[in-house]
C-alpha cells in the first residue's frame, strides 16, 4: 500500500510539472562544470546555481587546509560536541566567528553547527519555548519554518516584508517572549529585510530577533561580515545565523548571539547535542576560509561579484522590457541572487531545460519553495564568473525566451 500511495503522489508531481531531480557534478564545484543528468553522460555546463557566492569552494589554499586539518585531527569528530568530539579546531573557529560579529552584537560569543538547516531548529526549538511567541516573515526559508513548527512556542506569521502588519502583531502580543525571525537575504528574491525598522520595533516592544544571514555572510558589509554589519546595525537584541557552506565554500553554520543564549543552546539545541560533532578538519578549512574572506582577496572577490550583480540585473531587465504584457519579471537585487520570474511551473522547467541543452546549467524553482504561480529560474553568481559568462547566459536566455512567447 505504501508503495502505490507514494507511486500515485510521484505521478501527481508529475503532472504539475512539480518533480525534482538531481544531476551529478563530476567534477568540483566551479562555474564550468562536468555534469551527468541522472543515467545520462557527463557534459560540460556553465552554471549559475551554487550557492558559492565567493568562488571558493574549489580554491587552494582551502583544499589545502582540509588536508592540513585532517593530518592534524584525523577524519571524524568521534562523538557529539558535548561527549568528546569538541576539538581545538572547532573552539577556534568559534572564536574567529564571534569576533566577525562583535561590533554587531557587542560582548556575543558564537556556537558552531554541522548545518544552517540544524542551527535554524537547534535555535528555534531551543529559544521558542512555551513562553515565546515566534513572529515569522512568510517567506522564510525551510529551516526556519520547520523549525517554528517544531518548536513549542505560538508562531504568527506576517506578510513578507510588511513591518507595519508585524508591528500590530506585536502590539498586541501578551507574550513575556517575543522573537521575531527573518531570513536576512531571501533566498529565492536575493532581497535583504528591513533589519533596522525590524530593530526598532523590537526595541519598541521588547523583542528580540533571530537573522538567518545564510546569503549574507561573506558577502554584504565590510569584510563580508554580513547583513547587520552592511546596515551599521549594533544590538544584542539580534540572534544571528551565518553559513559556512555557502560564500565560504566549506560547511556548517553558527550562531553568534549574547552569552546567555548561547549558553542556553549548548544546554538545549538538540540538533547541536544529539549529533556528532562535524570533522574537525571541516572547521579548520572554514577558519581558513573566514580569515581569507575578511581580507583583501574577499574584498578584490566581493567587488568583483558586485559588478557582475550589476551587469546581470541590467541585462535581465532589458529582456523582460522587450516582452509583451505577461507577467515576467526580473527584481533589482544587490546580493548574488537574481530571480527570472516566469509564473507557471511548466514555463520555469521549459526555460530551464533549453538552457540547458544549450550548456547552462541555471534552476527552475517552483513550489513549494516559492509560491504558486511564481515559479522562475533562480541564477546565482559566483566571484568565479566573467563577464563573457553573463553574456553567454543572457544572449541564450533571450534566445529561449523569444521561442517560449505565445505566437
Ligand atoms: C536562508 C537559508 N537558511 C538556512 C539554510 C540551510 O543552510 P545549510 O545549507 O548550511 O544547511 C539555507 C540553505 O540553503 C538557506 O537558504
Amino acid at each position: 500500500m505504501l508503495i502505490e500511495h507514494l507511486t500515485r503522489q510521484l505521478h501527481e508531481r508529475d503532472a504539475q510539472a512539480l518533480r525534482r531531480r538531481r544531476k551529478v557534478a563530476d567534477t568540483a564545484c566551479a562555474p564550468r562544470q562536468q555534469v551527468s543528468a541522472e543515467g545520462g553522460r557527463s557534459r560540460d555546463l556553465l552554471s549559475f546555481c551554487s550557492n558559492d557566492y565567493l568562488g571558493l569552494a574549489n580554491h587552494p589554499a582551502l583544499t589545502a587546509a582540509m588536508a592540513e586539518g585532517a593530518a592534524r585531527y584525523g577524519c571524524g569528530s568521534g562523538a557529539s560536541h558535548l561527549v568528546s568530539g569538541h576539538s581545538r579546531a572547532h573552539a577556534d573557529l568559534e572564536q574567529a566567528l564571534a569576533a566577525t560579529q562583535s561590533d554587531t552584537i557587542p560582548g556575543c560569543e558564537a556556537l558552531y553547527f554541522c548545518t544552517g538547516f540544524m542551527a535554524n531548529m537547534g535555535l528555534l526549538t531551543a529559544l521558542g519555548d512555551g513562553q515565546a511567541m515566534l513572529f515569522a516573515d512568510k517567506l522564510n526559508h525551510a529551516s526556519l519554518i520547520d523549525g517554528s513548527r517544531l518548536a513549542k512556542a505560538k508562531v504568527q506569521l506576517y506578510p513578507h516584508d510588511r513591518t507595519d502588519l508585524l508591528g500590530a502583531l506585536l502590539e498586541t502580543s501578551e507574550s513575556p517572549v517575543k522573537i521575531i525571525v527573518t531570513d536576512a537575504v531571501f533566498s529565492m528574491d536575493g532581497d535583504i529585510a528591513p533589519l533596522a525598522d525590524l530593530l526598532a520595533l523590537a526595541e519598541r516592544h521588547d523583542a528580540y530577533i533571530v537573522v538567518d544571514d545564510a546569503h549574507g555572510f561573506g558577502v554584504l558589509g565590510p569584510q563580508g561580515r554580513g547583513a547587520l554589519a552592511h546596515f551599521g546595525l549594533s544590538s544584542q537584541r539580534f540572534i544571528y545565523m551565518g553559513t559556512l557552506g555557502k560564500a565560504l565554500g566549506v560547511a556548517g553554520a553558527f550562531v553568534a548571539a549574547h552569552p546567555t543564549v548561547i549558553a542556553w543552546l549548548v544546554q538545549s539545541a538538540r540538533p547541536y547535542i544529539y549529533t556528532t560533532a562535524a570533522p574537525p578538519a571541516v572547521a579548520y578549512a572554514a577558519g581558513v576560509s573566514l580569515a581569507l574572506v575578511m581580507g583583501e582577496e574577499g574584498d578584490r572577490r566581493r567587488a568583483h561579484l558586485a559588478t557582475l550583480g550589476r551587469s546581470l540585473h541590467d541585462s535581465l531587465a532589458g529582456i523582460v522590457e522587450a516582452l509583451p504584457p505577461i507577467g515576467w519579471s526580473a527584481p533589482p537585487s544587490d546580493t548574488a541572487i537574481h530571480p527570472f520570474i516566469v509564473g507557471d511551473n511548466e514555463t520555469a522547467l521549459a526555460l530551464a531545460a533549453q538552457l540547458d541543452a544549450l550548456g547552462i546549467w541555471v534552476p527552475a524553482i517552483r513550489p513549494p519553495t516559492v509560491p504558486v504561480g511564481t515559479a522562475r529560474l533562480r541564477i546565482s553568481l559566483s566571484a568565479g564568473h566573467t563577464e563573457a559568462d553573463l553574456w553567454r547566459l543572457c544572449s541564450v536566455l533571450a534566445d529561449s525566451v523569444e521561442t517560449l512567447l505565445p505566437p
